[in-house]
């Protein structure tokens, strides 16, 4: 006589139960990504992504590229994006989505992993500081270290030469106005980031950075790094004119839509900040009116719950026990 099947019917029951999806209310974490010459066991950018944690109470990570300091100048900017792109898919809380804060040329290597990371996690919100996002007509001021100097020997080699641009981060978004056929042929990162190269634009990146929930431009009224400071916003100068500044609206980048920027602007998705200080010198403030809320955004996600950690209300019992009696009655059939 074949025993009753007692503990297959018991199993279906704990498989069904124990990996129940039900929505769970969550703060959606951020990254921080640092400027050139950074890195994140400085005390500045660790304290920075503390104090957003603290007011955002979402979780914050500072990604750190290869060698930090020293890899923020000399890698080039695509194989840095590759390096976050590699982190963000490790790190489990990200898995769900979440922000990105960019601070300075951080900001490329953020729009890089909205644009280029294959299967990594999706961005939400992008809140950027300081970003030279069409470029700059000037290397970020180095000073006068011993890497300096190394710095301005590489940059008499010719900025869009092969060997710069593989050696020197900031030569991968340095935009010269009277030289813009250079630079749209040996500048091996902006040109793809921005899809200014006509015959290779890739729908997939505007699609991609198009679906930004919010995209935050934070331009400093006196940045003497970013020439123009516009940039910070996506204006720049026109092809071979260094005197005008095109207001964002008015450049073909924005114009013809080549990555999106028009679409998330006329979905209302994008704001434009103007704030005093210098380069990156935000004010507390400022950061809590125009970062902060940016952060603290809940979502809800679809969590597994276990039957032993959630009780259960009556109702859902009654709804087991009728299954049961279901089950029951259809194997006494069989
Ligand atoms: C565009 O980029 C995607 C993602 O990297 C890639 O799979 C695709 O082949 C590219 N398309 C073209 C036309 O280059
Ligand atoms: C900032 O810029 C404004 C106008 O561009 C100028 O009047 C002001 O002195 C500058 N402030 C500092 C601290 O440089």
């Amino acid at each position: 006589m074949a025993p009753r099947p007692l503990f297959p019917v018991l199993s279906i029951f704990i498989f069904i139960f124990s990996f129940l999806f039900l929505p769970v209310s969550y703060s959606v974490p951020f990254v921080v990504l640092h400027g050139i010459g950074d890195q994140c066991s400085n005390r500045g950018i660790s304290k920075f992504t503390e104090l957003l944690s603290d007011w955002s109470g979402s979780k914050g990570y500072c990604i750190e590229i290869g060698g930090g300091t020293w890899d923020s100048w000399v890698k080039p900017i695509q194989e840095q994006s590759e390096i976050v792109c590699d982190k963000v898919k490790k790190i489990e809380e990200l898995s769900e989505g979440y922000n990105i804060v960019g601070l300075s040329q951080g900001n490329l290597i953020g729009r890089g992993v909205v644009e280029f990371c294959e299967g990594g996690p999706p961005v939400k919100n992008f809140v950027s500081l300081g970003g030279p996002h069409a470029g700059t007509a000037s290397v970020p001021l180095c000073g006068t270290g011993i890497f300096c100097i190394i710095v301005d020997q590489l940059l008499k080699l010719g900025i869009y030469s092969d060997y710069v641009q593989a050696h020197l981060a900031p030569s991968g978004y340095l935009k010269l106005p009277m030289d813009v056929p250079d630079y749209l042929k040996g500048c091996r990162f902006l040109p793809k980031l921005n899809n200014e190269l006509p015959d290779k634009r890739n729908a997939t990146y505007k699609e991609r950075f198009s679906s930004l929930q919010n995209l935050v431009l934070i331009m400093f009224k006196n940045d003497t790094v970013l020439i123009p400071r516009e940039t910070s916003w996506f204006g720049y100068y026109p092809d071979g004119d260094f005197n005008a500044v095109l207001s964002p609206q008015e450049t073909p980048l924005y114009v013809e839509d080549w990555i999106g920027l028009k679409t998330l602007d006329d979905a209302g998705k994008v704001t434009f900040v103007s704030v005093s200080g210098n380069h990156l010198e935000i004010s507390d403030s400022d950061l809590k009116e125009y970062v902060v809320p940016y952060l603290e955004e809940a979502s809800t996600k679809r969590m597994a719950v276990q039957l032993s950690s959630f009780k259960w209300p009556p109702s859902i019992w009654s709804f087991i026990k009728l299954l049961r009696n279901t089950w029951d009655g259809a194997l006494h059939h069989t």
